[in-house]
This record gives structure tokens, sequence and C-alpha cells, in this order.
């Protein structure tokens, strides 16, 4: 009986040991391997083609060139913030993004006949989450737009619940066509 109490005692501790190992370990290497993966060198640099495109687009765009120097990385608006979301993002959305679309992907030409896929990809994932990442930087209710059409649209969004990406697309890269679907989103406000 002692010796079977003992043999269950142990089994239990191993297998805390186990978990407090696989916690301590796990998630820092889980974290450094998101960091890899979140991280511009490895979108901009491993894919020729995204720093070719919309690496430089994003270089060009207001979000590029901000006064304060605050420039917001690939993974700000395309990853979620937190370690279980981005996982699934690089399962769901990153494979999206990134794999599907580089896959295959060699060259500009053959990307640019993907973009307009890729971006209503991205624009419904934006609807679909409420902008969600934009949020992680912009406050909606702190936001003063200097113009008066900005305020009215401002007031109006708050209202209505109008999500950022309605209004802001094409934001820092290439003007691409709207999607049925997205313009269907757009007029139904
Ligand atoms: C990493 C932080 C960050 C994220 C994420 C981010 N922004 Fe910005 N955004 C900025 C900064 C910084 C500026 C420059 C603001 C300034 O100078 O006051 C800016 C400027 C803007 C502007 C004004 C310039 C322009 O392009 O017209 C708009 C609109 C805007 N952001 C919308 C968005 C939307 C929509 C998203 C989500 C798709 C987003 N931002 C994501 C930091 C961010
Ligand atoms: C209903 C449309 C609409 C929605 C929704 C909306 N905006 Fe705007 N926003 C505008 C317009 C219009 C302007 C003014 C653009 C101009 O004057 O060039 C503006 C201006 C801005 C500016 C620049 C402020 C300035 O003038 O310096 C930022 C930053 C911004 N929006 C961020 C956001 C973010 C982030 C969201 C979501 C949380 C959002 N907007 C939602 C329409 C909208
Ligand atoms: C400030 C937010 C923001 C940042 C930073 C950003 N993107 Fe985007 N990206 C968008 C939005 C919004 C779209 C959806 C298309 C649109 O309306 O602009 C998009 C679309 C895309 C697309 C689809 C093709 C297209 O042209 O729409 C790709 C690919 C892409 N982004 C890759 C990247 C890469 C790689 C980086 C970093 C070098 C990056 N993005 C940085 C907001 C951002």
């Amino acid at each position: 009986m002692r010796f079977w109490k003992w043999i269950g005692g142990l089994t239990g501790l191993a297998a805390l040991a186990g978990i407090g190992v696989g916690v301590m370990v796990g998630v820092p290497v889980a974290d450094g391997v998101d960091r890899y993966f979140s991280s511009n060198k490895f979108c901009a640099q491993t894919c020729h083609v995204m720093e070719a495109t919309v690496a430089v687009e994003l270089a060009e765009s207001a979000h590029g060139t901000t006064s304060s120097g605050v420039v917001p990385l690939c993974r700000d608006c395309h990853v979620s913030e937190d370690l279980i979301g981005a996982y699934f993002d690089h399962i769901k959305g990153t494979r999206d993004l990134y794999s599907t679309l580089i896959l295959g992907i060699d060259t500009v030409e053959e990307f640019e006949k993907a973009r307009f896929e890729a971006a209503n990809r991205v624009r419904m994932h934006l609807i679909n989450t409420d902008s969600k990442n934009c949020r992680t930087c912009h406050v909606m209710e702190k936001i003063k737009p200097e113009r008066t059409r900005g305020q009215r649209q401002h007031s109006e969004a708050q209202e209505k619940n109008i999500t950022c990406i309605v209004c802001h697309y094409d934001l820092v890269h290439k003007e691409t066509a709207l999607s049925d679907e997205f313009d269907a989103v757009i007029g139904s406000y």
C-alpha cells in the first residue's frame, strides 16, 4: 500500500515537474518563435516579393513617415497582440496573408495578380475583428480629426459603431479595388 502511494506521489510529482518545465521552457521558446515569425525580417526579407511591394508602400505611407518616429511593424496591423491569438493568426491569418500568398508566388507580377484577393481577406478580417489591431495604438475617443469632415465622420462612427477599416481602407499599401463583399459592408451604413 505504502509503496503504491509512494509511487503515486512520485508520478504526481513528476507530472507537476513536467508541467513546470513545460511552462518555463515552452513559453519562452514559443515567445521567441512567435517574435521571429512576427518580425518584419521574417516577412519582408525572407519574402523578397513583400519587400519589393507592400513594405516599400508602408515605408512611404503616413504610417511609415510619422513625425514621432512611431512606425508600425507588419505584425502590429496583421497579427493579434496576444500570444494565443498570434498563434491562431499564424495558423489562419498569417498563413493566409504570407504563406498562401507567397507559396507559389515568386515574382512581383504574380503578387500583383493575387493582391485583390489578399487585400479583401485583410479587410474582411479587420471587419470581423472590429479593427482590433488598429485599436492597440489608436483610441477612438481620443482621436481629434483636424478637418470638419473627419470630425463629422468620427462622431457618426461612434454613434453607429462603424469600424475603422470601413473608412480607412487603402491605408498604407497600393490602392486596391473593393470587392463586392466589402462594398456591401460599407453600403450597409
Ligand atoms: C503601431 C501603432 C499603430 C497601429 C497598429 C496603427 N496605427 Fe494608425 N497611426 C499611428 C501613428 C503613430 C500615426 C501618426 C499619427 C500622428 O502623427 O499623430 C498614425 C496615423 C493614422 C492615420 C492618419 C494618417 C493617414 O494615414 O491618413 C489614420 C487614418 C490611421 N492611423 C488609421 C489606422 C488604422 C485604420 C489602423 C489599423 C488598420 C492603424 N491606423 C493602425 C500608429 C498606428
Ligand atoms: C465613418 C468613417 C470613419 C470611421 C469609421 C473612422 N474614421 Fe478616422 N477619419 C475619417 C475621416 C473622414 C477623417 C479625416 C480625413 C481627412 O481629413 O483627410 C479621419 C481621420 C482620422 C485620423 C487622422 C486625424 C487627423 O486629422 O490628424 C486618424 C488617426 C483616424 N481617423 C483613425 C481612425 C481609427 C483608428 C478608426 C477606428 C477606431 C477610425 N479612424 C474610424 C473617417 C472615419
Ligand atoms: C498600419 C497598418 C498596416 C501595416 C503596418 C501593414 N499593413 Fe499590410 N495591410 C493593411 C491593411 C488595412 C490592408 C488591407 C488593404 C487596404 O485596404 O489597405 C493590408 C493589406 C496587406 C496585404 C494584401 C495586399 C494589399 O496590397 O492589400 C499584404 C500582403 C500586406 N498587407 C502585407 C504587409 C506587410 C508585409 C507589412 C509590413 C512590411 C504590412 N502589410 C504592414 C494594414 C497594414
